[in-house]
């Protein structure tokens, strides 16, 4: 069998069109047995996470620390959008499948970089006023001639891999409510799972399998119960257990709880499991969201189901009561591992919550866990059970003070994939050293077009004090971190200047791969980190590097391009440490690569020139709360951008109230992803916004060269 696969790639490679030939053999033909084995195929990669562990290892091993000096840029590709590049390509039999900005999908011929086809689902740009964190994809899936992209409206999507055209789409959740997807399909005996995100908005989570072959919805499982009645879903079974679980007040039962399993998943053909890493609350205020001290399953939880019915088979909830916006859908990842004398088949997982788990993958229990950064709302893990024993200061919802928790909402480690070497037994997570002021709000108005979280971001924002924007700068930063799941200690760890840094890739040939905000893609030792590599690619990199083998020849791939997580909410701070112009990339590489890149784009001088600032505070007050409700999540914390979307302070429109009309009620660059506030805000309302970014661009011009530019 697989000896006939080897000759029909040889051929297909071997034939003068090239991968024309293999069209007509076939792209993309992955079924289950090749992904089960995809370790005799070290040259693919053929799933999100290369294996259905999620290992992100290649056993690959041409390039190596004593090679990887002559690694340089083989081919690369500009993309056609402007916003962030989050997704890890696929490698199958020659064809390199990709994804970017605005759910679009790319085929390359993997040595030449030659595109073979290009797919645009057409997401309305409108839609992107409901992603949380930038218009990105994490990435595709391949399965049997197709490939699958979830796209940010909704859609899950089957792609011819010959050429690209669409075979059938099905719309996976309610548009009437904000959901999106990001994240990458999975595909287990034949169904592509998918989740959605959208908590930050108010939308209830749930994990969905699509029959691969024609879209048929064959089961679905929701991670929050419903408080009017049974789904007639595979998650009936656990509303009894999920109802108890949460306060029977509480704005839950309108916004859903949250809950959405908006990026991780993993699978273990043996024990034969599905596992799926649940967010956060919907709002993450837990007082308004599930008054009192319950544990409101499933939030913050890895869930374990049977892949082919969504049967519930158990669960471990990281974060019980989660306020914190504290997700566990970081990457999961199923490995063997020798703790203590003993074999043990575990999860390993660093969610946002600061902690290293390493649970049983077929029972789901506490092994052992640590803090693999500091943390301050937990004083560590119950050794039996795995619960934190969490700081009661902390329960900033409960308590009504306010409280800054390390790490904040981006995570002590966010999507950006971690990886794990089995030769080192060591995980390189990519982690973010942050702390974030969770003020309560009192009462919970869920509002259209914005975060409703339960949480004062106004009262928040970054303060003009001088002082304590040059701690909270300081105390902003990032890591690679090298941890060793089995003795619970950090190996070694390389500094960031910042947060949001890309993900991480580890190799036979004894290497990590990781590239940063700062722009800066390198190659370090995976024993000791020291840095054996690097090279600038004059943007940020916060997807996920990965390898392949063509005809014997070894690539590493990386897709470059700011934005994300970082890019968007945080402002000043999110620029720390990048703050780099999007320059959208897949950018390939090999040994004795010669290819160069272009120059990297101009950064034109800007100065502030807003009218003055003649509105009254009041108004100048109303328009800061509003921005901080509906704009900041995009355009920056405090009028701040981190550099991917405008910063409004320098906008034309602050000049100009029939072009900041035109743009803000009527939609004008609604095509360019700047959805109509209209049905969300008066006319007062955007009045006041428009007033305070006035009142701002004067506070900051007369503030000179201190002021964030
Ligand atoms: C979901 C993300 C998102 C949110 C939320 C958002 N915007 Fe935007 N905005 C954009 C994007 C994307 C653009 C750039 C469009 C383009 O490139 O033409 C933009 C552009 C603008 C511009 C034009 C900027 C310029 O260069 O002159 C203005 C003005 C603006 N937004 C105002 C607002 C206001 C006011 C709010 C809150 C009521 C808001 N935006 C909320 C995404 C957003």
């Amino acid at each position: 069998m697989r000896w006939m696969r080897m000759a029909a790639l040889a051929l297909c490679l071997a034939a003068p069109l090239g991968l024309a030939a293999c069209g007509r053999s076939g792209p993309a033909k992955v079924d289950a047995a090749r992904l089960a084995g995809a370790e005799s195929e070290p040259g693919q990669w053929m799933s999100y996470g290369r294996t259905y562990d999620e290992q992100r290892f290649s056993p690959l091993s041409r390039i190596n620390s004593d090679t990887v000096s002559r690694l340089g840029l083989a081919w690369f590709a500009d993309l056609d959008t402007a916003r962030g590049q989050e997704a890890t390509p696929i490698m199958v039999d020659g064809a390199l499948y990709v994804s970017t900005a605005w759910s679009m999908v790319k085929a390359y011929d993997a040595r030449t970089g030659r595109e073979l086809w290009s797919f645009d689902p057409q997401v309305n740009r409108a839609w992107g006023v409901h992603a949380c964190c930038d218009v990105v994809n994490r990435g595709v899936a391949v399965w049997n001639g197709r490939v699958y992209v979830g796209a940010l409206d909704g859609r899950l999507i089957a792609i011819d891999a010959r050429d690209g055209t669409k075979v059938w789409e099905t719309q996976t959740v309610d548009t009437s409510k904000p959901y999106t997807i990001t994240g990458a399909p999975r595909i287990v005996k034949g169904l592509v799972i998918i989740g959605n995100g959208g908590a930050e908005l108010g939308v209830r989570g749930y994990v969905s399998a699509y029959d691969a072959n024609d879209g048929t919805l064959k089961w679905r499982f929701y991670t929050t119960p419903n408080p009017n009645g049974p789904d007639n879903a595979a998650s009936d079974s656990q509303r009894d257990r999920m109802l108890a679980s949460w306060s029977p007040q509480g704005a839950w039962r309108e916004t859903g709880g949250g809950g959405t399993v908006w990026d991780s998943m993993a699978y273990d053909p043996t024990l034969d499991l599905l596992y799926i890493g649940v967010g956060n609350g919907a709002p993450w205020n837990k007082q308004l969201r599930s008054p009192g001290d319950s544990d409101d399953l499933f939030l913050s939880s890895i869930v374990a189901l049977k892949p082919e019915t969504g049967e519930y088979v158990w669960h471990f909830q990281e974060t019980p009561g989660e306020t914190w916006d504290y997700t566990a859908t970081q990457h999961i990842m199923v490995a063997t591992l020798n703790i203590s004398g003993q074999e043990r088949r575990v999860i390993m997982h660093a969610p946002k919550n600061g902690y290293f788990y390493v649970l049983d993958a077929a029972t789901g229990a506490f092994i052992q866990g640590k803090n693999y950064v500091p943390v301050n709302w937990a004083t560590g893990l119950d050794p039996q059970t795995g619960r934190p024993n969490v700081v009661p200061a902390a329960r900033f919802a409960q308590t009504g003070v306010p409280f800054v928790a390390t790490p904040g909402p981006g995570g002590a480690h966010n999507w950006q994939p971690m990886s794990f070497n089995p030769a080192t037994g060591l995980v390189y997570i990519p982690v973010n050293l942050t702390a974030f002021p969770y003020i309560p709000e009192r009462t919970f108005t869920e509002r259209r077009q914005a975060f409703n979280t339960g949480v004062d971001f106004a009262a928040g924002a970054m303060p003009r004090d001088p002082a304590v924007r040059a701690g909270a700068m300081a105390n902003t930063q990032g890591a690679l971190i090298a941890w060793n799941p089995a003795t619970q200690t950090e190996a070694w760890r390389v500094a960031r200047d910042g947060p949001g840094n890309g993900g991480t890739l580890t190799t036979a040939g004894g290497l990590v791969f990781q590239g940063t905000a700062a722009g800066e893609f390198a190659a370090y030792r995976a024993d000791n980190g020291r840095k054996v590599w690097s090279m600038q690619a004059h943007t940020g990199i916060i997807a996920a590097p990965m390898t392949y083998d063509v005809g014997g020849t070894q690539y590493v791939a990386q897709l470059v391009g700011s934005g994300g997580t970082f890019a968007l909410p945080p402002g000043e701070i999110g620029r720390k440490g990048g703050g780099l112009p999007n320059v959208s990339r897949l950018l390939v590489f090999a040994l004795d690569g010669n290819a160069t890149l272009p120059a990297p784009p101009p950064v034109a001088a800007r100065t502030l020139n807003p009218p003055p600032s003649t509105a009254r505070p009041q108004v100048v007050a109303l328009g800061r709360q509003r921005y901080a409700q509906y704009c900041g999540v995009c355009h920056g914390d405090a009028a701040v951008t981190s550099g991917l979307l405008p910063d409004l302070r320098y906008s034309a429109a602050l000049n100009d109230a029939a072009l900041w009309n035109g743009i803000v009620r009527e939609g004008q660059l609604a095509s360019n992803g700047m959805a109509s506030f209209a049905d969300a805000l008066p006319q007062t309302d955007t009045d006041a916004v428009h007033a305070y970014l006035i009142w701002q661009a004067n506070e900051d011009k007369r503030a000179g060269a201190a002021a964030p530019q």
